[in-house]
């Protein structure tokens, strides 16, 4: 009973730590405020994906949390740069990058999908 009631508690906690529902799982301005380093693909990045991958209502799987993109990343990198460019249920082919390559839409799905580094704290 007691091991039971303390899953349950696990679980709750989980939950609100991001794992459930619409859950973004990293602050909005936290995701706003990441961009890749590379000056090229954060351009690319600010013009076309952020503004739904930086959004809480989009649907889109949020930059910087490993909650929203671990289940896609699952699918595996392939499938996910596939989809990018075909267009995937609520993304826009291309991900509204007309111009981005199929190694510049790589990277930017990498970049999105990893959690930022803490900077000490
Ligand atoms: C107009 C809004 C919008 C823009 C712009 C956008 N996305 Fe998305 N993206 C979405 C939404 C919504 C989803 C979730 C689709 C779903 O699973 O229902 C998504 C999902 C994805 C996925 C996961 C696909 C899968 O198979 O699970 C990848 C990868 C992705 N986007 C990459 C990108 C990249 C790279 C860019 C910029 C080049 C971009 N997106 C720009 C809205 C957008």
């Amino acid at each position: 009973m007691n091991r039971l009631f303390l899953l349950g508690v696990l679980a709750l906690v989980l939950t609100a730590c991001g794992q459930g529902g619409s859950e973004p799982g990293i602050s909005i301005a936290k995701a706003l405020s990441l961009a890749p380093e590379d000056p090229a693909l954060a351009d690319q990045y600010r013009s076309s994906c952020r503004a739904c991958h930086a959004a809480s209502n989009s649907g889109a799987p949020m930059t910087g949390s490993l909650a929203a993109w671990k289940p896609r990343l699952d699918k595996g990198l392939d499938v996910l740069v596939e989809h990018t460019i075909t267009g995937f249920k609520g993304m826009p082919p291309m991900g509204l990058c007309s111009d981005c390559s199929e190694s510049e839409l790589r990277a930017l799905i990498e970049f999105m999908a990893t959690p930022p580094q803490e900077d000490g704290a």
